[in-house]
């Protein structure tokens, strides 16, 4: 397994510019079975969870070819509506081939997702809003086998607004007939990037990044050239890097608008953040200040995507500090390790409070999952002495060549395979 050899100390200085959203990527490949004509995305960087959804692709019939960060995929023939166990298995939010699957054949069969490293993560959401489109669903010896041979529009309003269950819902109501309305639908800018994607190839789907949603049944028929946008979290996470270190960083190709929540917490943090068009500066403080409190809500609150990095932050403020994870109940398992690294921390349920330490230690850590991860490298950037950080496969899913970016603003971070 890969581990990461880091050497604490460095402050960081230059420029990291960010490559488009892992989680707009996801379903934007799943909503190109939409169409049958070629559709070109851009801006897409090598990631482990973006390598196994081509995979999916490739498996169910659709022609895929990588030219650096250029996806040019042709699905105008598809061979099956199964999508094989092994990579629902190994990754969970290729349950939304459910969606895009049905609208294009008819018909789906994907494995139970199961639970994952920061939670059970139920899908009832989802199955409710294809339940609502007059789909059949079969949900019996760990698999979901669904069936439509009318879909109907409909009115559906959901209990909580799930990213996934808004984006499966999208997916399938393109090939409803009449006009789906997703009322308490998830806000998050990538549900606006599959909107767009999806209206690009000539479908009609509106109010995306409010909380309702219409779409008009209509199949998607055409191709297109489409540039995802900026990742808001790997944003975060280098500006993160910056504050941390006490460095001063820019980051470049970001949504301004996207990374306000992120923006605000790190200004808390007493980060000095200058932003102009695309591009944000932040300069940290020797010892960051401590943030009162911090709760993590859909978008446009803090994301739950950035706990962990805030949570490292705020591991060396100058106080304490208090963070609430209200999305997955299962997030806090980067805290026993960054109590390895010599952390304050207390949690109880949902609550996490962070007393500040003056200083780190480096020594041997291990990532449960992506962003708990990033959040031991940053960690590990400012610890005294040298930190590894072990399995390192859940960072390779959301964030590509961290140690070379880390290393180009002066980090001393190795990768070392075993
Ligand atoms: C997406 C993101 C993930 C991010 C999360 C929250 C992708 C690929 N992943 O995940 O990085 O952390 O949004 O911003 O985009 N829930 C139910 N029933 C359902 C669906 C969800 O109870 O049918 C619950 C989940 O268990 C969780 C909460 O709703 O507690 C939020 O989940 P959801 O918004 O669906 O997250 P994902 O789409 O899985």
């Amino acid at each position: 397994m890969a581990k990461y050899l880091i050497t604490g100390g460095s402050k960081l200085e230059g420029t990291i510019r960010v490559t488009g959203a892992k989680n707009s990527i996801l379903p934007i490949l799943a909503a190109a079975l939409l169409t049958t004509k070629q559709v070109v995305i851009n801006d897409c960087p090598s990631l482990a969870d973006i390598e196994k959804v081509l995979g999916i692709l490739r498996a169910v019939g659709c022609k895929v070819k990588r030219e650096k960060r250029t996806l040019i995929i042709d699905p105008s023939t598809i061979t099956t509506w199964v999508i094989p166990d092994e990579y629902v298995k190994q990754i969970r939010s290729s349950i939304i081939f459910l969606g895009a699957m049905i609208a294009r054949a008819g018909k789906a069969r994907v494995t139970y997702p199961g639970g994952c490293e920061i939670g059970q993560r139920p899908i009832d959401l989802h199955l409710y809003g294809l339940k609502r489109l007059g789909i059949k669903i079969n949900d019996s010896h760990g698999y979901i086998e669904c069936e439509a041979s009318k879909m109907l529009g409909a009115d559906i309003h959901l209990d909580y607004p799930s990213v996934g269950a808004t984006e499966n819902i999208i997916l399938a109501a393109t090939a409803a007939q009449g006009y789906t309305i997703i009322r308490n639908a998830a806000k998050e800018p990538e549900i606006k990037d599959l909107q767009d994607f999806i209206n690009a190839i000539g479908g009609r789907v509106s109010g995306a990044g409010t909380s309702t949603i219409v779409v008009e049944g209509r199949k998607p028929k055409n191709g297109t050239e489409y540039t995802i946008i900026p990742d808001r979290i790997v944003a975060g996470t280098y500006l993160t890097a910056g504050a941390i270190t006490g460095g001063d960083l820019l980051v470049e190709n970001v949504v301004l608008d996207h990374i306000q929540p992120i923006i605000a917490k790190l200004r808390e943090s007493g980060a000095i953040i200058k932003a102009s068009g695309t591009s944000v500066r932040i300069i940290g403080r020797e010892r960051p200040l401590p943030i009162y409190h911090t709760t993590t809500l859909p978008y446009p609150g803090f994301p739950t995507d950035m706990q962990a990095q805030l949570m490292s932050l705020l591991s060396v403020a100058s106080g304490t500090s208090v963070l609430v994870e209200t999305i997955f109940e299962n997030r806090f398992k980067h805290v026993p390790e960054l109590i390895r690294l010599g952390a304050n921390i207390r949690t109880d349920g949902k609550t996490a409070v962070i007393q500040g330490v003056e200083k780190l230690i480096g020594t041997t850590v291990s990532s449960w999952d992506l962003r708990g991860g990033a959040a031991l490298v940053l960690a590990g950037l400012r610890a005294e002495g040298e930190t590894v950080v072990e399995n390192i496969h859940h960072i390779d899913r959301g964030y590509e060549c961290l140690e070379g970016n880390l290393r180009s603003v002066g980090a001393q971070i190795e990768r070392l395979e075993d």
